[in-house]
């Protein structure tokens, strides 16, 4: 072994880290070559485990008070009910006593009455909280498709669609049949005719994310009673996802739901009432992480001690086999390469 400290001209001593053995000692040995490439084949598998961690980041929540300009939004809706189009009134009626007539922005589709067997049928409980990942890549903005409007197709059951734009105070959506509103009792759909059974593939706030999966999206309901009464209470939250610098600006909510039935129209009124209200916070969900800079020095320093670390225990692995087994058998399947080196 060469001297590893030596003198420099100034009569410090210089100390070298790294350990050098001069060539005319060395060997190569087969166990040296396959461990390298086992430690290799280790370091590229943590690399790749760390930069996927980076990529993912990690969910941060933070509320802050919802003090955002912009308080109008649209609600998504896409609805059949069990009844024919030219039975039904639908309507918002928020807050400020403000009625928008929700008929203007719809579309009404003659269909029939069908439940896809996926939808969940009378079900109370419906709990969503999708995960970043799948708002991500389910975030793909969308219209309905607009215009088809023919309530009076003779149809049995009505296809209602479309955004019906809001103001972002708590207000009520809802459909109800012609001539039972408190408004109007002069009636001309006979009561036998009535059902509120309904099925909903989308009611959401905000922007239209097709995707993206709401509470009541893909739930039905279905009654014997021609009286009935649906109401959904829904507390919308306003969220921002934030992800590698794309941002998804939409509400979640959560709902409760109550159901009545009524012999006779004089007792209560039938329909589907969706009651809604604004949380005043603001819920951002963001994915943060370590700067790229920070995270390549990162991933420098865990891969270069991971080396250091494996060379370590290598040469004492080695040193322990000599010190167990003798120099021999330690130096097994070497023969070959000492011999040629010797040569
Ligand atoms: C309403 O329609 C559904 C589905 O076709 C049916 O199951 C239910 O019995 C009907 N209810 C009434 C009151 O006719």
């Amino acid at each position: 072994m060469e001297e590893r400290r030596s003198k420099s001209p100034g009569g410090i001593k210089v100390f070298d880290a790294f350990p050098k053995v001069a060539t005319q000692h060395s060997v190569r040995s087969s166990r040296g070559g396959s461990s390298t490439i086992f430690l290799m084949i280790f370091v590229l598998f943590i690399a790749y485990v760390e930069i996927g961690d980076w990529f993912d980041g990690t969910m941060d929540r933070n509320f802050t008070v919802d003090n955002n300009g912009d308080d109008s939004l649209n609600i998504n809706i896409d609805i059949v009910v069990a009844m024919p189009c030219n039975f039904l009134h639908t309507n918002v009626l928020d807050f400020t006593r403000d009625r928008t007539l929700a008929a203007d922005y719809l579309s009404y589709e003659g269909v029939n009455f069908f439940i896809p067997s996926i939808y969940l049928l009378n079900d109370q409980r419906h709990v969503v909280t999708p995960d970043m990942d799948e708002i991500m890549k389910e975030s793909l903005l969308a219209e309905f498709r607009i215009g088809i409007s023919d309530p009076n197709s003779g149809a049995p059951a009505c296809h209602i669609f479309g955004n019906i734009p809001v103001t972002k105070v708590s207000g009520d959506f809802h459909i109800t049949a012609k001539g039972y509103t408190y408004r109007d009792f002069r009636s001309n759909v006979p009561p036998q005719a009535l059902n509120f059974s309904h099925v909903i593939s989308e009611f959401s706030f905000g922007d239209f994310y097709p995707f993206l999966q709401n509470p009541l999206d893909f739930t039905a309901r279905t009654t014997n009673a021609n009286i009935q009464n649906y109401q959904y209470f829904l507390s919308a939250v306003p969220t921002l996802y934030k992800r590698l610098g794309v941002e998804i600006d939409t509400y979640q909510y959560a709902s409760t739901e109550e159901e009545k039935s009524f012999d006779n129209p004089g007792l209560g009124m039938p329909g589907i009432f969706f009651k809604y209200d604004f949380e005043a916070i603001k819920l951002i969900v963001e994915d943060k992480r370590i700067s790229f800079t920070a995270f390549v020095v990162r991933l420098v320093t865990i891969c270069g001690g991971l080396i250091i670390c494996f060379g370590w225990a290598y040469r004492g692995f080695d040193k322990l086999i000599i010190l167990l087994f003798g120099k021999k058998v330690a130096r097994r399947g070497q023969e070959k390469a000492a011999t040629f080196l010797a040569t």
